[in-house]
């Protein structure tokens, strides 16, 4: 629910979701993220006195709310890991691929949303599809870590993963392509998950289950195009916060205002 201006992050990968096709959402929670479910909710007591009041600037904002999809709320009773919060989506998603989106993840490319291109490739080839990018070699330890076999690409900017690690000291990593929060996943997945033993911070790691699978089905890393944005550390926050409110024309002046005003050599 961390705003980006004035919008709540969760809004922007519901978005990139139903902009990329996808009609039914089920969005995993635990105990301390009910205002999320509330932020979905109807709220026709508040929707009728911004009428009374007029006010048109908010109403819209309920318009860009409602009517994007189906929404399911699922608890995570416990933070036992990312792989462990897919698995609770198993009676959901029932027997079909699907789309994974990490909320704390955002890729800009509103002509052509990350997940509608996994979703491309996936149609393409078949198998899981991972967002992945190039990263700087001393950070790898912050993402799960591919390696792929150059000389087997199925086309250009597609690689064929041959081994994931999540997590490697640089040292271990076995490349710089990391995933990013973006998947597209084969109901195969599930039964991968319910055999991953804990893995990093002691939690069931996706990045181990697709390691699983992969020895039954081909998993691909697609280096996608678009803007990434990390919202998970402060600066990462107000960095895609300023981001996206410069692309918004009601904010943007105001803001471009502020920016000139500083004088950023000046030592804080
Ligand atoms: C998760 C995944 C990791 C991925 C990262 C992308 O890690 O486990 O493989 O690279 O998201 O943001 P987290 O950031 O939740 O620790």
């Amino acid at each position: 629910m961390l705003p980006l201006a004035d919008t709540p992050t969760i809004q922007y990968v519901v978005e990139e979701a139903v902009a990329s096709g996808v009609s039914h959402i089920a969005i995993v929670t635990s105990r301390t993220k009910r205002a999320i479910e509330d932020y979905f909710d109807e709220a026709p007591e508040l929707r009728a006195a911004l009428e009374r009041k007029g006010d048109s600037k908010k109403l819209a904002m309920f318009e860009r709310i409602e009517g994007l999809a189906q929404l399911s709320f699922i608890r995570q009773h416990e933070p036992r890991g990312l792989g462990h919060a897919v698995l609770l989506a198993k009676d959901i998603i029932g027997d079909e691929a699907f789309g994974v989106l990490l909320g704390d993840d955002l890729v800009d490319n509103p002509g052509d949303p990350c997940l509608k291109q996994l979703i491309r490739i996936h149609e393409q080839f078949g198998g899981c599809v991972l967002a992945v990018m190039r990263v700087p070699h001393d950070q790898v330890a912050r993402y799960g870590v591919v390696a792929f076999d150059a000389a087997n690409e199925p086309t250009p900017g597609v690689h064929r993963v041959r081994h994931l690690v999540e997590k490697p000291a640089p040292e271990d990593a076995p490349s710089d392509l990391a995933i990013i929060g973006r998947y597209v996943l084969t109901p195969a997945i599930f039964a991968a998950i319910e055999r991953t033993p804990p893995g990093a911070g002691g939690e069931i790691q996706l990045t181990d289950a697709l390691r699983l699978l992969g020895d039954h089905e081909p998993i691909y890393a697609y280096e996608f195009t678009g803007q990434r944005y990390d919202t998970g550390d402060p600066v990462g926050l107000l960095t895609t916060s300023l981001a996206f409110a410069l692309q918004r024309p009601d904010l943007a002046p105001g803001i471009k205002a502020y920016l000139r005003t500083l004088r950023l050599d000046d030592e804080v």
